[in-house]
């Protein structure tokens, strides 16, 4: 056994408690009094949490909950997310200090952004939207790569009161296509490519191909960013134009208007429990307030002296919430990178740590594990001692994954923050605070302060400690979402009946109560999945599976994954006409996945299988597709129609990829 195997192999026997460093303690932002003041008076708690933002005008009420759950926060209050995130700081005597440390993936491409330049780049930004025909209200795509573009984009549709829908450039065109569709944006921001891997990879193509497939799109703005030739037919002169020239040709001078605190400021999609992802409706006020004080309180943000990284991609609430939001509104300077983590070398990630002095960094269990693999040489090679604090998101991150983390990238001197949040949810919501809480490898342990949140049982009774059941939220909070776009329903469906009595929010996560009361979160107890940090759901997949011409049905299931988390596991019944399929079946139907969705949705395995488990009423049996696709014996099969079709398929799977 190597000194770091044992080192990690003591530390996993001793279960211990890892209290928070005594200096970090003595000055952190937010202390154990804070839980006392908020459970004293919650409203009161999140106005003077409000305070941290600059409003044009002061609310009469903090919260409105009369036509629950439709929330309304900080009502009669007016602000501009714009101006909170930018010009503030810049008023305030800020504006050399650099907002974004920004960093290309092709080495020596970098770029850093003072807050006055972000300023005058928004402010013209959001002249050219106007220009383009942008109005209050008007809906915005973008799509774009890790360029400080994508940040401007956002904040020059905040500016001017356009909610923006951010869509993964790693989605495809009829992913992007159907998002653009639901909530009818009528411009796309873009670039022509961003550096993946060493080399250009286009994204401007999949804009023109959206646009084949949807009519609302009227103009495509294009950030020149790889300088990639566009393609035959790449340019369309009535539609696409240039942010150089529209965005570089704008005035910097630009007053931003102050909205309503619940005027739609975005709608991000995220993957739900039917085929349809869910448009999740984030307003102004409340929002900002959310992101804005867990990222001071959760990091322990301190502006004048931290260099800050979230890892996330933009099109992800992460990316919104802890890169652009929170962040900006605290005025921190931060690091913005491009690139795959091991670009060009595996060790891409820690030599800008090195770099850039980074203190508080924020990523993925996934992408922890996969630097386990890597072990510790890598990040041995680089100076990580700026490190004061790691966070975690997106999955439960497994205690071995944990103990690496702050043993290896943390010096085991940094404190390592579990926050369990949601797209849904706006900002973090269960995390330690790393000046008060001693950690528990693998926990999340407790709702911070302003928010409460507990594991209840099917009738919505609080379950014991030492016991698990379903993670709920007790209580509104500013940063919740306040509808689904478009579907009122749905949103009321999805979250607020499964506890409607209690009035419960229904996060859709299994939990358990340790002996102390502490939250361990499990994971998605409904049809989603959780791969990477990435949320995809079944149906989703399904549906475009049995969108191939030779596919009858199919059935998806989250199988647990040493690398991923989980991982897409598919099994498929062919059209009689297509006979076995042919040889490339596999290929042909991974390849069709991922342009449906993207290839984050491209299943690991697909089965073609004689027949699904059904019960007798037709339902099917994921349960036992699961447990084939993890290699257990098949469990129960009593309530199956036909119990001999789990033989027929436990032994076709020699028949798989
Ligand atoms: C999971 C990402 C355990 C969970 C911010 C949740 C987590 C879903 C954690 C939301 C965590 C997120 N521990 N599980 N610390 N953080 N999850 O909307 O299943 O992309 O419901 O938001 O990720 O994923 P989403």
């Amino acid at each position: 056994m190597s000194d770091t195997e044992e080192t990690l192999a003591n530390l996993l026997r001793e279960d211990r408690r890892f209290e928070p460093p005594a200096d970090l303690a003595a000055a952190a932002n937010v202390k154990a009094d804070a839980y006392d003041a908020a459970r004293t008076d919650r409203d009161a708690f999140w106005a003077e949490q409000a305070e941290r933002l600059t409003w044009a005008t002061k609310w009469d009420q903090v919260l409105d909950w009369s036509n629950a759950p439709f929330a309304k926060w900080f009502v009669g209050g007016t602000l501009n997310a714009s101006y909170n995130c930018v010009d503030r700081h810049v008023e305030a005597g800020r504006g050399d200090k650099v907002a974004i440390h920004w960093v290309g993936e092709p080495e020596g491409d970098t770029r850093d952004i003072t807050y006055a330049q972000l300023k005058d780049e928004v402010s013209q930004a959001a002249n050219a939207l106007t220009a383009l025909g942008v109005g209050t209200g008007d809906r915005v795509a973008i799509y774009m790569p890790m360029i400080p573009e994508a940040i401007v984009a956002m904040l020059a549709c905040a500016r001017i009161g356009a909610p923006h829908t951010v869509v993964f450039g790693g989605f495809s065109a009829d992913a992007l296509a159907s998002r653009i569709d639901d909530c009818q944006a009528k411009v796309v921001i873009t670039s022509d490519g961003g550096y993946r891997r060493g080399a250009p990879s286009a994204l401007k193509p999949a804009v023109d191909e959206a646009r084949t497939k949807t009519d609302k799109i009227e103009k495509v703005l294009v950030v020149r960013r790889t300088g990639q030739d566009l393609g035959e037919n790449g340019w369309d002169d009535d539609v696409d134009v240039w942010w150089h020239d529209a965005v570089g040709g704008a005035s910097t001078e630009h007053t931003p208007e102050a909205f309503d605190s619940e005027h739609p400021l975005y709608v991000m999609y995220t993957s739900g429990t039917t085929g349809k992802p869910k448009g999740i409706l984030h307003t102004t006020g409340g929002y900002l307030t959310g992101a804005s004080y867990t990222h001071h309180a959760v990091f322990d943000l301190k502006p004048e002296t931290d260099v800050y990284w979230c890892t996330a991609d933009i099109g992800w609430v992460t990316g919104h919430s802890y890169i652009v939001y929170g962040p900006l509104a605290n005025g921190v300077t931060q690091v913005l990178y491009e690139g795959t983590p091991d670009s060009p070398e595996p060790g891409r990630w820690w030599k800008i740590i090195a770099d850039y002095k980074v203190s508080l960094f924020y990523t993925a269990p996934t992408a922890i594990r996969s630097f386990m693999k890597q072990g510790r040489e890598v990040p041995d090679r680089h100076d990580m001692s700026s490190l004061r604090i790691l966070g975690s998101v997106g999955e439960p991150i497994n205690p071995e994954a944990y103990v690496w983390y702050r043993h290896v990238i943390g010096g085991d001197r940094t404190p390592v923050v579990d926050t369990w949040w949601q797209t849904e949810t706006g900002a973090v919501m269960i995390s330690p605070l790393p000046g008060v809480t001693s950690g528990k490898p693998g926990s999340a342990m407790t709702p911070i302060p302003g928010i409460g949140a507990d594991v209840v049982d099917d009738d919505g009774n609080p379950v014991p400690n030492g016991s698990g059941g379903y993670l709920v939220v007790t209580s509104p909070w500013p940063s919740m979402l306040r509808t689904l776009w478009g579907d009122d329903d749905r949103y009321v469906d999805t979250y607020w009946s499964r506890f409607k009595q209690q009035g419960y929010y229904f996060a859709g996560d299994g939990a358990k109560k340790d002996e102390d009361g502490d939250i361990w979160v499990l994971g998605r107890v409904d049809d989603v999945m959780n791969v990477s940090g990435h949320r995809l759901s079944t149906t989703e997949i399904e549906s475009a599976l049995v969108s191939h011409p030779k596919v009858a049905e199919s059935a998806v299931v989250g199988a647990s994954d040493p690398d991923t988390g989980q991982a897409v596991v598919a099994y498929v019944i062919l059209r009689d006409e297509a006979g076995d399929g042919g040889p490339d079946i596999i290929k042909e139907l991974s390849d069709h996945v991922r342009s449906q969705i993207g290839p984050i949705a491209k299943p690991r395995q697909i089965m073609i299988v004689p027949e699904l488990p059904k019960t007798r009423s037709g339902k099917i049996m994921r349960r036992l597709l699961r447990d084939v696709a993890e290699g257990r014996a098949v469990g129960d099969t009593q309530t199956l129609a036909d119990a001999s079709i789990m033989d027929l398929i436990s032994a076709g799977q020699a028949t798989s990829t």
